[in-house]
């Protein structure tokens, strides 16, 4: 089994990208049914059904797509449905696969009904893509013999299988390869319930001490996002073990957070950069993303995929076709008049 990770947006206690850190508590703390599998409710009532019916045709399940902000739960999604399919998982991602020829090697040692999932799919290049659509079309394999004139083409048959594809930008996908899945599937942000359901059967499984209040108070910070909320459980048990008795509360849950530097809101330092960069440095917007970007010395996909979801379901930033704007939300959550701020005097950010 090949397994890569996700995109790396550094070292951040809140950064919704996988680390090599995660690894562990992923593994142990990920769902193995759709039962045990909390929130994406349209996401779970919907794959249960194709899942039921695949399974009473006895056909693999059709190509699924799923889309979304990092850390939601795509890579578990895909076990779920490899486990409750009964089949073997293969996992890859598409810079993974270079060439035509590593995907070529990946579909011919599939077994009958595999689930292979893809992650940030998006990246795949487009001769790689092009060995995809008759696999996924007519499971078969077209391998082109010699060059020039005499070149010929022959094709292979592959087992049935699903291919699962994750990205966190739909968009970037190409049309061909969009429609040849048959399931689309957007994963939305949790809920701070859905979280605090999540990190109190996270402590269950870890054997981490944690109360109702306290798992509240980090699911509040945890920027609807699971990995991170079992990112922060995990730190905060760190607290909790050293300056506390080992239990998490609310008391001890905000000393942890706050130490961490992520506010009640569960934004940080760089989330606090940007919306400063936005009100004082651009006077509120609309600001390019590339400019921002190279503002605030970070990469734009940084901003993009892990700061802007958050902040926008948040209603602290609006896209609009001239660029981001802060809302007056976000001037009052960092406690300023809304206005003009580039004349406040020095800028810090
Ligand atoms: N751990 C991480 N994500 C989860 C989810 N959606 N449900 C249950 N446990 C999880």
């Amino acid at each position: 089994m090949i397994e890569t990770s996700d995109m790396d947006f550094g070292d951040r206690v809140v950064d919704p990208g996988y680390t090599g850190d995660d690894n562990d508590i992923e593994y142990s703390l990920r769902p193995k049914t759709l039962n045990e599998y909390i929130g994406q409710d349209k996401v779970k009532e919907n794959l249960a059904i194709y899942i039921e019916a695949a399974r009473r045709r006895n056909e693999p399940l059709d190509h699924v797509l799923l889309y979304g902000p990092p850390g939601l739960g795509k890579t578990t999604l895909s076990n779920i449905i490899a486990h409750e399919m009964g089949s073997n998982l293969r996992i890859t991602s598409g810079p993974a696969i270079e060439k035509p020829g590593d995907l070529a090697a990946l579909l011919t040692n599939l077994s009958e009904n595999d689930v292979l999932f893809i992650d940030e799919i998006h990246r795949l290049s487009r001769a790689v893509e092009e060995i995809l659509y008759p696999a996924l079309e007519d499971n078969a394999l077209d391998i082109v013999i010699g060059k020039g004139p005499s070149a010929r083409s022959i094709r292979i048959d592959l087992p049935k299988f699903t291919m699962v594809g994750a990205t966190t930008r739909a968009g970037q996908l190409t049309s061909p390869l969009r429609d040849r899945f048959g399931v689309i599937m957007r994963l939305e942000l949790y809920t701070r319930e859905q979280l605090c359901d999540i990190i109190r059967r996270s402590s269950m499984i870890l054997g981490i001490p944690c109360d109702a209040d306290g798992a509240f108070e980090i699911a509040g910070r945890a920027r609807g996002t699971p990995r991170i909320a079992n990112r922060l459980l995990k730190r905060v048990r760190d607290f909790a073990d050293v300056i506390g008795d080992g239990k998490i509360t609310k008391d001890l849950a905000q000393i942890a957070l706050d130490r961490l530097e992520i506010d009640m809101l569960g934004l940080d330092s760089l989330d606090k950069r940007m919306l400063n960069m936005i009100i004082k440095g651009y006077n509120g917007g609309p600001v390019g993303l590339e400019t921002l970007a190279s503002a605030l010395g970070e990469e734009a996909v940084t901003l993009e995929d892990v700061c802007e979801p958050f902040l926008m379901q948040l209603g602290f930033i609006a896209r609009t076709p001239r660029g981001r704007c802060a809302t007056k939300l976000a001037y009052e959550h960092l406690g300023y008049e809304p206005g003009n701020q580039s004349d406040t005097g020095q800028l810090s950010f």
